[in-house]
């Protein structure tokens, strides 16, 4: 489904060239959930962002349902760290925002998927009158408006207190299972990475290539948080980076 070939990232031309991404390969089957974890600047959003068809690749192909990816497309959505949210737009506006920009869609709206997401009850209100998990929702909102089949995210809890993060964890699980999008997750958090990620890819420090990547059987349900598989993984993942 997503196919990344040999992909260099750089920012600059020439010998100011700053290297973000060396040489990453990845081949992500439909479907399928895949966690990106790694140390602070090393590369993550680079690779993502060069996923989503945002920021060209200096060498290598990234190809996603057997296209090449020289741009955003309608069937890849991106949920960004701070959720994007426009402060002047109500919470259906933003929702909307995704639909808006595609123009394919001129009937629909996200107020079925905000519905979903228990945010029906808040739809007319501004980001600032929301709580932060709520922001994070609705961005999730804007995402699934457009029925992608591929979900990159960006760190899209981070900051959050852990309740409210597994919380939104637990949905991202459920939402992967219902609407079985082919999902990529960017995370610093070892434990995101591990109740979410089917496969968890670590990355080097900057430029980013794959230093390990550990597989995650067991993951799925609710439940897998205190499993001992789930505390063997987080162990293999923190081993890891700490190599
Ligand atoms: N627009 C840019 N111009 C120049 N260098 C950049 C640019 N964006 C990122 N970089 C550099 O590329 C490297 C990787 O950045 P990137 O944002 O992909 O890392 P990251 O793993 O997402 O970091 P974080 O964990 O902080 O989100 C860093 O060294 C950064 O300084
Ligand atoms: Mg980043």
């Amino acid at each position: 489904m997503i196919s990344v070939r040999d992909v260099i990232v750089e920012y600059g031309r020439g010998t100011k060239a700053v290297r973000a991404v060396e040489d990453v390969s990845l081949d992500i089957d439909r479907g399928e959930s895949l966690a990106l974890i790694g140390p602070s600047g090393c590369g993550k959003t680079s690779l993502l962002f060069a996923m989503a068809g945002l920021h060209q690749t200096a060498s290598g192909t990234i190809g996603i349902g057997g296209l090449p990816v020289n741009g955003p497309r309608k069937e890849i959505a991106l949920i960004l760290q701070n959720a994007g949210l426009l402060p002047w737009k109500t919470v259906l506006q933003n929702a909307n925002l995704s639909l808006l920009l595609n123009k394919e869609y001129p009937e629909k709206t996200a107020d079925a998927v905000l519905e979903d997401l228990g945010l029906g009850d808040v739809k007319n209100r501004f980001p600032s009158e929301l709580s932060e998990g709520m922001k994070r929702r609705v961005g999730v909102a804007r995402a699934l408006s457009t029925s992608p089949s591929v979900m990159l995210m960006d760190e899209p809890l981070a900051s959050l207190d852990t309740l409210t993060k597994e919380r939104i964890q637990d949905l991202f699980l459920e939402l992967w299972k219902q609407h079985q999008f082919t999902l990529v997750l960017v995370t610093h958090d070892i434990e995101e990475a591990a109740f979410l990620g089917q496969r968890i890819v670590v990355l080097t420090e900057c430029p980013a290539h794959i230093k390990t990547v550990v597989d995650n059987p067991d993951m799925g349900n609710l439940a897998y948080r205190g499993t001992e598989s789930f505390l063997n993984i987080v162990g293999q993942l923190r081993e890891a980076l700490e190599e």
